[in-house]
């Protein structure tokens, strides 16, 4: 069955199942034949087919780097579908070095290419990688990645151990972080209700629950605390908005950290 033709019922059955993930789901949903491209990164195909191209696209305009010249840019959580292997393209047409960190399944998926190396780790596991690398990388990915390691607890070795890598001049985007506060403001808005009566086709107000705790899940106070964090080891750090025309824009964010 080709992507476009799966059920909605399989979608569902399979976010029933992949809902809540870690690296190592990740490692065996990468093994999966039976799984897409996206499914293996843990998006049904809707949320990502057709949609990658500018997805990259706004990736770039935050990411200076992968515009020069033999720069070096390292994707953590790089995953196996278009989007790495538009960062490739661009790697080997730039002379860039690339260095995708994900797990030896999923990394196996991705094609190799000149100046691409693959480093099988979860990160920030990779003592000898980040130790190389230190106050040398150009620019630094982190796609949709940073909700599994916050829900795996290992929030500030990560964000330490990236900024570690970040040249003079050089950039991290941590994107694609689904806050929960956001996405509670955009459900309790006009706005978001009217979406939710539109994607369901029942004329009922989305659920939003205040005030309570959200295990597992990022919140406006992590994200001013990872900013902070930032700030506070001499880094420059925003909360930037993701393109409009990105598929979950209204209530994920992007940061994006620059050393000066
Ligand atoms: C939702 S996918 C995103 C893939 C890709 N960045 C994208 O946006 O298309 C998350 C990826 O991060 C990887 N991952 C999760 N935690 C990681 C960690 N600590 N170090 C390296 N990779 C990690 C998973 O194996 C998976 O491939």
């Amino acid at each position: 069955m080709s992507d476009s033709t799966k059920p909605d019922t399989e979608v569902a059955d399979y976010l029933a199942r992949y809902g809540n993930v870690g690296f190592e789901d990740f490692r065996r949903m990468a093994a999966d034949d039976k799984l897409s491209a996206w499914e293996k990164i843990g998006f049904p195909d809707s949320y990502r087919k057709g949609l990658e191209q500018d997805i990259f696209l706004d990736i770039a305009r935050k990411l200076p780097a992968l515009d020069g010249q033999q720069q070096i840019i390292i994707d953590i959580g790089a995953g196996c579908s278009d989007l790495p292997r538009k960062l490739i393209d661009r790697s080997i047409a730039h002379r860039h070095r690339l260095i995708l960190v994900d797990s030896a399944e999923m990394l196996g998926l991705l094609p190799d290419g000149t100046g691409v190396e693959k480093v099988a780790a979860r990160f920030p596991d990779c003592p000898t990688l980040i130790a190389s690398l230190q106050g040398r990388v150009n620019a630094v990915l982190v796609y949709s990645v940073f909700q599994y390691v916050f829900a795996e607890g290992n929030t500030w070795a990560f964000l330490d151990a990236c900024l570690s890598m970040l040249a003079p001049g050089g950039s991290i985007l941590i994107g694609d972080i689904p806050n929960i506060s956001r996405r509670k403001r955009f459900f309790a808005s006009e706005t978001g209700i009217a979406h939710h009566k539109q994607f369901t086709g029942r004329d009922e107000s989305p659920t939003v629950s205040f005030n309570r705790l959200e295990p597992a899940h990022i919140d406006d106070a992590v994200i001013m605390g990872l900013i902070m964090r930032c700030r506070n080891a001499g880094f420059d750090a925003w909360v930037v908005p993701q393109d409009a025309s990105l598929p979950m824009a209204n209530r994920r964010e992007d940061i994006l950290i620059t050393r000066p």
